[in-house]
């Protein structure tokens, strides 16, 4: 499943069920095993990093996040400090919120088209910077979104599961927000791009050159 063929972009783990994280792999930017704490801080706060300095992430943050993200016994903590955090791992984790999230990767690693098309229920008609219409997720969307899939996952969730979702899909339109009348959101189109094909649009991914 880890094994690269010559040429081909790096294989991504089903065990790593986080879109961005997968797209960084998939990149060759973040190594889809071990990975130090200091190389995942710095490539996620780099694609971050744009004109307007309110989309740029804290460094401080994303390490942490990284630190407790394979478990948090004293050992492991530890071990993801002195060697990395293993991104092929994170299932299971503490942030593995279990089925209470979009459920758009399996946990094969495949795509559920049923719930990539969910999307669109809650998404709106956004006009870009350039006047071009096209279907789109801002803030208030996504807040629908995010309550509709704890909703769901009842009997299964753990409270602490909506907060999580703070840090996911509002940080992605944070990072990844195209520039509309209403407010910055998520382009459904790149959304599958992400998911589907684990590439970043190209405005983030040249973020990731210079470094
Ligand atoms: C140290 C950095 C990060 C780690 C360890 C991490 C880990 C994870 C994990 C384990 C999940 C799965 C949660 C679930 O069960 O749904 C997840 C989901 C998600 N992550 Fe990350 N993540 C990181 C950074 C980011 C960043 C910077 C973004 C956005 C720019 C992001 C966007 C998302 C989104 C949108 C989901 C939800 C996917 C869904 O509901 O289908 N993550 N992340």
């Amino acid at each position: 499943m880890n094994s690269t063929a010559p040429g081909s972009a790096p294989a991504v783990s089903p065990d790593n069920p986080c879109p961005f994280l997968r797209a960084l792999v998939a990149g060759g930017h973040l190594s889809g095993h071990l990975e130090t704490l200091s190389n995942i801080t710095a490539t996620v706060v780099a694609a971050s990093r744009a004109d307007a300095p309110e989309t740029t992430l804290p460094g401080p943050v994303v390490y942490l996040i990284a630190m407790i993200a394979n478990g948090l016994s004293p050992a492991r903590l530890a071990r993801s400090v002195l060697k990395g955090a293993q991104l092929d791992a994170l299932r299971g984790g503490p942030l593995d919120k279990r089925g209470a999230g979009s459920r758009i990767l399996e946990v094969t690693g495949g795509i559920d088209e049923v719930e990539l098309a969910r999307l669109d229920q809650f998404a709106a008609d956004k006009l870009d910077a350039s006047g071009v219409s096209e279907r789109g997720l801002g803030i208030e969307q996504l807040r629908i979104m995010m309550d509709a899939n704890f909703a769901r996952a009842a009997g299964k969730r753990r409270r602490i599961d909506r907060r999580l979702m703070q840090g996911e899909w509002p940080i992605l339109l944070r990072v990844m927000g195209k520039t509309s009348t209403e407010g910055p959101y998520l382009s459904l189109s790149e959304l599958r791009t992400l998911f589907v094909e684990r590439r970043l649009p190209q405005r983030i991914a040249q973020r990731l050159e210079t470094r």
